[in-house]
């Protein structure tokens, strides 16, 4: 995808270190998306998703699968743009400034490593751009979990 968001995302991940490229992600894409309020990831671990890097308030340190947009998009393993999180129901609210949330599964070859979630305090913020520019990261964070 030709993007600048994307390429970067590409480059930080040009490393051995698949951890410092993870967190110079969620900096990228929480400073270069715009009117976004937190970033970050949930990694499957025991049985349910537990809380990574991320740039924002504190979060929630684990979520049930099929819980919240982050459980719910997990289990299905699907992505989930919901334009307002006060109408979603089961929404966890780790903060309450956030109005609408994008999550896109880490897939890589029918294996789910988790998701990356991203909220913003604006109703409405994500729209097919801003899925398509995260899908695109997700999937080269997910080849690089897979170690491929
Ligand atoms: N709102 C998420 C929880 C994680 S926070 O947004 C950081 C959810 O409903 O799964």
């Amino acid at each position: 995808m030709d993007d600048l968001i994307v390429k970067q995302a590409k480059e930080f991940l040009d490393t051995e270190d698949t951890l410092s490229a993870m967190c110079n992600i969620t900096s990228l894409l929480y400073h270069e998306l715009g009117f976004v309020n937190w970033v970050g990831y949930y990694f499957y671990k025991n049985g349910k998703l537990s809380l990574g890097p991320f740039q924002g308030k504190v979060a929630c340190s684990s979520i049930p699968v099929g819980k919240g947009v982050c459980g719910t998009a997990f289990q299905k393993k699907m992505l989930m743009n919901i334009i307002d999180v006060t109408r979603f129901e089961g929404h966890i609210a780790c903060d309450p400034d956030s109005k609408s949330e994008l999550v896109v599964p880490l897939i890589y070859e029918n294996k789910i490593f988790g998701v990356l979630d991203i909220d913003s305090d604006n109703y409405r913020r994500f729209g097919s751009k801003e899925e398509d520019i995260v899908s695109a990261v997700a999937d080269l964070i997910a080849k690089k979990l897979a170690g491929k």
